[in-house]
């Protein structure tokens, strides 16, 4: 008896609960919302719906206790092309009086300016409108954001300069304000932002330096500045995150000088990545100690030899090509990686002859890209152990071996061997390709029917057929 009595105390407190419905204000700010929105054709807002509890809406949570609406999470599915909402962000959001947290990630086609109804959430932490098509500047008084932690923009159009008022954004963990049209220096007041462990500017057109900040930022693991104008020097502040940083991002900028030495000191560096600058003279031997790279990035600058050792044990992607480097062979610490899936050395001056690289492991390899060496033999029997290859490259080598002995890996769209000294007949397994370059080599015979322009195939022995001249008969 007193236990059923007991359940139905339970059952009932459950029920109230359960039954307690959003608060009118929020049920309404919402559904204005959704009146702001133009197109849903994936239906992610079918929930919302008129006397429902909002609280059980499609991305709607609520907090106890009184059951307001505190966070608003749209997510559209990048792999699926309808999956969007038109539209713009509707100021009603301001009557959410208790949301902390907006995130409108990957739903591709909100649009407007910045959502200016920010400014009127008092309890707002986290912002995440990612991948969709804001644009405009930001506002000049952004830094009356301060209860912000997190800020992302990333992946909209927004342009004009970052506000330095952002300096007063000093609760901060993320700021990551990339893919998007930015223009001007970063701002010197970034220092403030103490707590920052995320800077994420990549992919603007940021120009001027580097600040020399790095020293206030004691908290970042993550920096990614590539892709954009930034010139000079790497700081020589970024040395004071050697103990946590994990993520250096350069890349794709017009960077200059030496690489420094303290880079090797940062035992934590997951990914390096320095490509398409103009850093020169050598890589420092101190590199010696980053024993727990897994990405690393240098191709594309202008430096020379000699590479130091490495003493990684497990190199997941290495890309060295198009700098001044002879390093005659697959070094010892690539062909012995366990997990390696990446491996770019083209113009590295590899005299080698391909059936005698014998890597510890071929199964993880999605891309190989050995162009502008000097390797002689044959791929035959490498293209046989690499079986989800998606890339293979090596142009511009003395390959010599039969097209037709080629094991084909199910996964491969790319293969370049322009400009070796293959022979044979170009194989029907060829048609399966995204993108073929077998031109200047030596095949003969008449080409399978494919969708390749005719400067994949010319300056061979005897290659006839479409899209070349048609075969004598
Ligand atoms: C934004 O889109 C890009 C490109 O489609 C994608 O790589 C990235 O992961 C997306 N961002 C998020 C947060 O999903
Ligand atoms: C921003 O803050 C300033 C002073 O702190 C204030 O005068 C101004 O009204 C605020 N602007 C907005 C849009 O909240
Ligand atoms: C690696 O680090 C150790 C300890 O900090 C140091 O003594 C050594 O010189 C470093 N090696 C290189 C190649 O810089
Ligand atoms: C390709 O691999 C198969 C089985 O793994 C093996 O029997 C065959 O000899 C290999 N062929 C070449 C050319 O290496
Ligand atoms: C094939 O390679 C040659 C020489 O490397 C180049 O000139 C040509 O444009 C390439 N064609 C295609 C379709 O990639």
């Amino acid at each position: 008896m007193a236990t059923a009595a007991f359940s139905f105390v339970l059952i009932f407190s459950v029920f109230t609960v359960a039954s307690a419905i959003c608060h009118p204000d929020d049920e309404q700010a919402l559904l204005s919302f959704k009146s702001g929105i133009t197109a849903d054709p994936s239906a992610i807002l079918s929930s919302w719906k008129p006397a429902t509890d909002c609280c059980t809406w499609n991305g709607i949570s609520c907090q106890a206790p009184n059951n307001r609406v505190n966070s608003i999470s749209l997510y559209g599915q990048l792999d699926k092309s309808n999956s969007y909402l038109s539209g713009t962000i509707s100021s009603s959001l301001s009557k959410l009086r208790f949301l902390d947290g907006i995130y409108f990630v990957n739903t591709r086609k909100l649009s407007g300016p910045f959502p200016g109804v920010l400014f009127h959430l008092p309890n707002l932490q986290f912002v995440y409108i990612e991948n969709n098509t804001l644009s405009g500047p930001l506002p000049e008084n952004l830094g009356n954001l301060t209860k912000l932690n997190a800020l992302s923009l990333e992946g909209n159009r927004f342009s004009g300069s970052i506000p330095s008022s952002i300096s007063k954004l000093t609760g901060l963990s993320q700021l990551k304000l990339g893919g998007n049209q930015f223009t001007g220096t970063v701002p010197d007041g970034i220092r403030r932002l103490k707590s920052l462990s995320l800077l994420a500017l990549e992919r603007n057109k940021l120009t001027g330096s580097i600040p020399d900040f790095f020293t206030s930022l004691p908290n970042l693991r993550i920096v990614r500045l590539s892709y954009n104008k930034f010139s000079g020097n790497i700081p020589a502040s970024i040395s004071s995150l050697a103990p946590q940083l994990a993520y250096l991002e350069l890349g794709h900028n017009s960077l200059t000088g030496k690489i420094p030495d303290f880079l090797g000191n940062f035992r934590a560096l997951d990914t390096l990545d320095l490509s398409w600058n103009g850093f020169s003279g050598t890589v420092p031997k101190s590199f010696g100690n980053l024993t727990k790279i897994f990405n690393l990035d240098l191709s594309h600058n202008k430096l020379t030899d000699p590479f130091p050792v490495m003493n990684v044990k497990g190199i997941e992607s290495l890309d060295l090509s198009y700098n001044s480097f002879h390093l005659k062979q697959i070094p010892k610490w690539v062909s012995s990686s366990p997990i390696i899936y990446s491996l770019k050395l083209a113009k590295c001056g590899i005299q080698m002859k391909l059936d005698d690289w014998n890597p510890s492991e071929t199964y993880f390899y999605d891309y190989i890209d050995l162009s502008e060496n000097e390797i002689t033999g044959s791929p035959v029997k490498l293209l046989n152990r690499t079986d989800y290859l998606v890339g293979f490259w090596a142009s511009g080598n003395q390959l010599k071996f039969n097209l037709e002995s080629l094991k084909f890996p199910a996964t491969l769209k790319t293969l370049d061997l322009s400009r070796n000294l293959v022979y044979g007949k170009v194989p029907k397994g060829v048609t399966g390709l995204k993108s073929l370059n077998v031109s200047h080599n030596r095949l003969c015979g008449t080409l399978p029917p494919t969708k390749f322009p005719a400067t994949s195939f010319v300056e061979n022995a005897c290659l006839c057929g479409p899209p070349l001249a048609p075969c004598k008969v």
